[in-house]
């Protein structure tokens, strides 16, 4: 193929901006100046040209003046209910090709809420909820404790702790008054589901005219035509569980070379079809492309049956720590072949192959 001129868009930690009162953990899931170098080293490697270029308000004169065939964006963005489409949007408005998911999808798949109605429109298992917009909001009927509550719209477990699991009325209006007052935006409140935390990537793009909708004959799997899945990955929670219990912020970023990733997670073929069929029918009704990755807890008390949590069309990818990265290591795929699968999926996506 030939050489072509590649922006990797990212947002460092270190250039974000910061403000009074500012949470802790605001920026982390945001990346590092290593990953950031690691992703410009593996496109290179792969025989192009490479820059990087930070998305804030200073990329519409460095990507006009840089001119790529193609952005590779990562961008988590700063401010804003749909933070991570605004990159995006300027790129398709300066008609610059870019890997990932789109405006309307990034925005979605930041507000967990919002892709749960979707799910569930589609009969897609993801645990019941509710969202609270104030912390006196009356409780559904339908909702039995325990129950678990995030903020709507963060990641790298940002707001989640032991904490989140909730037992009662108090415990739930405790939280919820919580992220309210620390994350500024209405909370989820879910089932809690107990059980084991599954993570599936996928890379490649849906084959075919794609409606949003799923086929009636399920033994059909069309829709996994054109998507390659990547090992499952298990957290090992075990040694966890009478301090965390879930996979908290903590466990992501202070322990995460700690960690036992367990992967190809111990499952049964079946189990592991079925996990796929469900990354690809997330990624089709929520107009993923190029790249995702769907977390699941699988229910201990219900013969470890599938629960959709969310899908991350920007899924980390640092080097020997991201699930993304870990999940191709399993099959012998180092950091700098999976950057380049998924530009190459995002070129031929393009008709730029
Ligand atoms: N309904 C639930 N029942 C049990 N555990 C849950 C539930 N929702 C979330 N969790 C726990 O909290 C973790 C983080 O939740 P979730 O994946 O929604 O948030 P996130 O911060 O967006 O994660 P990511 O780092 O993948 O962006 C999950 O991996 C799981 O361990
Ligand atoms: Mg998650």
């Amino acid at each position: 193929m030939s050489r072509l001129k590649v922006a990797l868009l990212a947002n460092l930690k270190a250039n974000a901006p910061r403000f009074e009162g500012m949470p802790a953990d605001q920026w982390d899931d945001l990346d590092s100046e290593k990953t950031v170098n690691a992703l410009v080293e593996a496109i290179r490697t792969g025989g192009h040209e490479c820059e990087f270029l930070e998305g804030d308000l200073t990329l519409y004169d460095h990507v006009r003046a840089f001119q790529p065939d193609i952005c590779f964006n990562i961008c988590e963005g700063h401010f804003g209910d749909a933070r991570e489409a605004q990159v995006p949007a300027m790129l398709e408005m300066l008609r610059i090709p870019y890997t990932g998911s789109k405006v309307l999808s990034l925005a979605l798949a930041l507000d967990k809420p919002m892709t749960k109605r979707i799910l569930h429109w589609h009969g897609l298992p993801t645990p019941a909820f509710q969202t609270f917009e104030r912390a006196d909001d009356p409780l559904d009927d339908d909702l039995t404790f325990p129950l678990f509550a995030k903020p709507s719209r963060e990641g790298t477990g940002m707001g989640v702790t032991a904490r989140s699991i909730v037992n009662t009325e108090a415990e739930l209006r405790e939280r919820v008054g919580y992220i309210h007052e620390r994350y500024k935006q209405p909370a989820l409140v879910e089932h809690y589901i107990a059980g084991r935390e599954v993570t599936v990537g996928v890379v490649g793009n849906l084959q075919g005219p794609v409606a949003r909708h799923l086929p009636v004959n399920r033994a059909a799997r069309r829709i996994e035509a054109g998507l390659r899945f990547l090992p499952p990955m298990e957290v090992d929670l075990q040694p966890y569980l009478e301090t965390d219990a879930v996979y908290s912020n903590r466990l992501k970023v202070a322990l995460a070379d700690q960690l036992d990733y367990l992967c190809p997670a111990p499952l049964s073929n079946e189990q592991v079809d079925e996990l796929n069929w469900l990354t690809a029918a997330v990624f089709r009704v929520t107009g993923a492309v190029d790249v995702s990755r769907v977390d699941f807890r699988l229910d201990a008390n219900d013969h470890w049956r599938p629960y959709i949590l969310e899908i991350n069309p920007l899924p980390g990818l640092s080097p020997g720590t991201s699930d993304l990265v870990i999940e191709a290591a399993a099959q012998d795929m180092g950091h700098a072949e999976l950057v380049n699968l998924i530009l190459d999926t995002a070129l031929e996506r393009y008709g730029l192959r």
